[in-house]
This record gives structure tokens, C-alpha cells and sequence, in this order.
């Protein structure tokens, strides 16, 4: 998906900067994802890709910088209200509930989305029920829907945050290393239910990603972190080619 026409720009970022104290931990970072693509933002460890995705959820405030998302600001809005605009980040809050059953996980989720309806016991008169067994289906946890939370494999319990998220009903999902410390089989898995989500659920995904065949297997485009800022971004096969960028992770890794 190289064409420039291709898509809607759906999150455009400008000039991020976060400071902790006197360090920048995100320098000046521009951001065009577009619409119903995975984007992918690489880079070694420090190089702000967890301050970048928390500065997109509103989790942090800029220090500096403009995050138009739909066509509207959210520089400096809080998480809350960004999170109702469509940007959701699964795994952000950990708030899977150990004694919770998947289902009634999701449910809870779904309930804090329809604020008004603060009664669980309501939840089924309004279809939540069945809203949280279609979010556990598109998720592949239909045979664990009863299970506890805190049973499920670690695999199913990230499949679990993602379903928590989804019931937020994002436009725009951000995974920050959905497959860390899984299995090959469960990376396998949640790489399969990014690109489902991406394709049947028509999201817009931004994931970081250390496993590189992974990035370059299913990313639109990439971004490439160092020190705080995007050395280089743009359609995968071309990030792929870019020497610097194989020097940052060839300089890393030695
Ligand atoms: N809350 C914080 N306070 C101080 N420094 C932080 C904080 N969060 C992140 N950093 C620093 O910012 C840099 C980028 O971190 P991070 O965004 O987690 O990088 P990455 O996700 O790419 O590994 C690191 O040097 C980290 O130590
Ligand atoms: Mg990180």
C-alpha cells in the first residue's frame, strides 16, 4: 500500500516532544497513520516508542506538539476523552479482572462504555451479554468465554486485553508489543488477530513490535525510533531497504 492516495490520514502527529524532566524522551515526533492500515513504530529499547504511544492515548501530556485525530485536536486531552474519540490501547490500563470470567470481563468493559447504564445487573437486558460473546468471537476466546480471567493461558489473557479494548469500539487499536513473552504459537496467533482486525474489522492498528519478520510481515508502514525521534519512515518493503535503519538495529544488537 504504497500509494500516497491510498488512504485517509486518520491520526496526524506534529512536533511531539515529552520531557521528563531534563530528558526528552520524544523529540519532535511527526505521525501520519492512515486510515485501516497497520502501522508499525520500531526502534531499540529507550527510543520512546511506549512515551510515543501514551502521548496518542492521552495517558501523558505533551510537552510540546499537535495530535489531530479525525479531524480534531487531542493534544492534552485526557485519556478518557480520547479514548470515546476511537483511540484505545489494549494492555494500557491491565485491568483484566482475575476472578472475572472472559465474558463477564467484557461485559464490565462494555458497561463502562455505555456509562449510563452503571448497573451490571442491566447488562443483559441491554444485549451486553451478547455484544461480549461477539467481541470474545472475533477475539478466537469463544471456548474460554466462562473461564476465569486469571486461568487463561498468558496468550488468552492478552487476547483478553484486546477484547477489552475492542469493546471500547476504537477506530484506532494501539498495541505496545502484544506479543511480549509469548510462545511462537501465541505470537503466531496474535499476529493473525491484528491482521483480522485490521482487515474484517476495518481498525486502524499502530503496534510496536521487536520481532522484525513480524513488523515487516504485516505492517503498511513503519516508523523507526532512535533516541526519541523518527529517523525514517514510510511504506514497509522501503523502511526494509533503509541502511540507517539496519545500522540502528545491526549497532543495537552487537
Ligand atoms: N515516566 C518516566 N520518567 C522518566 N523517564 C522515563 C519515563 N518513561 C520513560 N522514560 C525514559 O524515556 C526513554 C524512552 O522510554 P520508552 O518510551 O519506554 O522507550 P521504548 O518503549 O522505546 O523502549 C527511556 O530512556 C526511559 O527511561
Ligand atoms: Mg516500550
Amino acid at each position: 500500500m504504497s500509494d500516497e492516495t491510498a488512504h485517509d490520514i486518520l491520526l496526524s502527529a506534529r512536533g511531539l516532544v515529552r520531557d521528563f524532566g531534563p530528558f526528552r524522551a520524544v523529540d519532535g515526533v511527526d505521525l501520519d497513520v492512515r486510515s485501516g492500515t497497520i502501522h508499525s513504530v520500531i526502534g531499540p529499547n529507550g527510543a520512546g516508542k511506549t512515551t510515543l504511544f501514551r502521548l496518542l492515548t492521552g495517558i501523558l501530556r505533551p510537552t510540546a506538539g499537535s495530535l489531530e485525530f479525525a479531524g480534531e485536536q487531542l493534544a492534552g486531552r485526557p485519556t478518557h476523552v480520547v479514548a470515546r474519540r476511537g483511540i484505545v490501547q489494549a494492555f494500557q490500563t491491565t485491568s483484566i479482572f482475575p476472578r472475572l470470567t472472559a465474558h463477564e470481563s467484557v461485559c464490565a468493559a462494555l458497561v463502562s462504555k455505555h456509562r449510563r447504564s452503571r448497573d451490571l445487573i442491566t447488562w443483559f437486558h441491554r444485549g451486553l451479554a451478547g455484544e461480549a460473546s461477539q467481541v470474545l468471537e472475533t477475539v478466537g476466546l469463544s471456548d474460554v468465554a466462562d473461564e476465569q480471567a486469571r486461568a487463561l493461558s498468558h496468550g488468552d489473557q492478552r487476547a483478553l486485553e484486546v477484547a477489552l479494548a475492542l469493546a471500547m469500539s476504537p477506530r484506532l487499536l494501539l498495541l505496545d508489543e502484544p506479543t511480549a513473552g509469548m510462545s511462537p504459537f501465541e505470537s503466531h496467533k496474535m499476529v493473525q488477530l491484528v491482521q483480522r482486525l485490521a482487515k474484517e474489522e476495518q481498525l486502524t492498528v499502530i503496534l510496536s513490535e521487536h520481532d522484525m519478520d513480524t513488523v515487516f510481515g504485516i505492517s503498511d508502514r513503519v516508523s523507526v525510533m532512535h533516541q526519541g525521534r523518527v529517523l525514517a519512515d514510510g511504506p514497509a518493503p522501503e523502511v526494509r531497504r533503509n541502511a540507517d535503519v539496519m545500522a540502528i538495529y545491526l549497532g543495537s544488537e552487537a
